[in-house]
């Protein structure tokens, strides 16, 4: 059974995420998205909620679980026995981040855990929570986004 944990913050999820979900959920027996729990930020939606609108937007996915984590990634995915991590790169600029978060999680699981990456679908290249965030802020549309049921409720954190 191959499987792996697709960890991030997900506030909020975009279509962006969904796309890495979909084609990873193609490539493995299961897949875990998992969301951070982050004491540190102050988030949008709490973890509770990220986890439901993770849920809604993958309920057509019969292989995708849906979970959250708090600490280090490595001691989660040995808590879980998975040794692979997905995360998506949209530009160069994400890769430098990335390639230090990835070797960082195999040194310090000794080789246990490796990352894969895919490459976002262009059509969602440009796209972060950070900006559907900044948009909704301004009241713009959101709706090229993000999943269709979940504008609304971006829209009310901001009202
Ligand atoms: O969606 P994000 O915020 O880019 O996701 C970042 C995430 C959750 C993958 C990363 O911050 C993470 O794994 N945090 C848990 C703490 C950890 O294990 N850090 C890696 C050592 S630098």
């Amino acid at each position: 059974m191959k499987h792996a944990i697709y960890p991030g913050s997900f506030d909020p999820m975009t279509l962006g995420h969904l796309d890495v979900i979909e084609r990873a959920a193609q490539m493995f027996d299961t897949l875990t998205v998992s969301v951070l729990n982050n004491m540190a930020k102050s988030p949008l939606f709490s973890v509770e909620e990220r986890v439901k609108i993770l849920e809604e937007a993958t309920s057509h996915l019969q292989n995708v679980k849906i979970d959250s984590f708090s600490g280090l990634l490595i001691d989660y995915c040995a808590e879980k026995d998975v040794h692979i991590v997905i995360r998506g790169l949209r530009a160069i600029t994400d890769f430098e981040y990335e390639l230090q978060i990835a070797q960082t999680n195999r040194k310090l699981s000794k080789g246990s855990v490796d990352t894969i990456f895919l490459t976002t679908s262009l059509e969602y290249a440009y796209l972060s929570s950070s900006s559907v965030k900044e948009i909704a802020s301004f009241h713009g549309d959101i709706s090229q986004c993000v999943p269709e049921f979940l504008v609304d409720r971006i829209h009310e954190k901001f009202a």
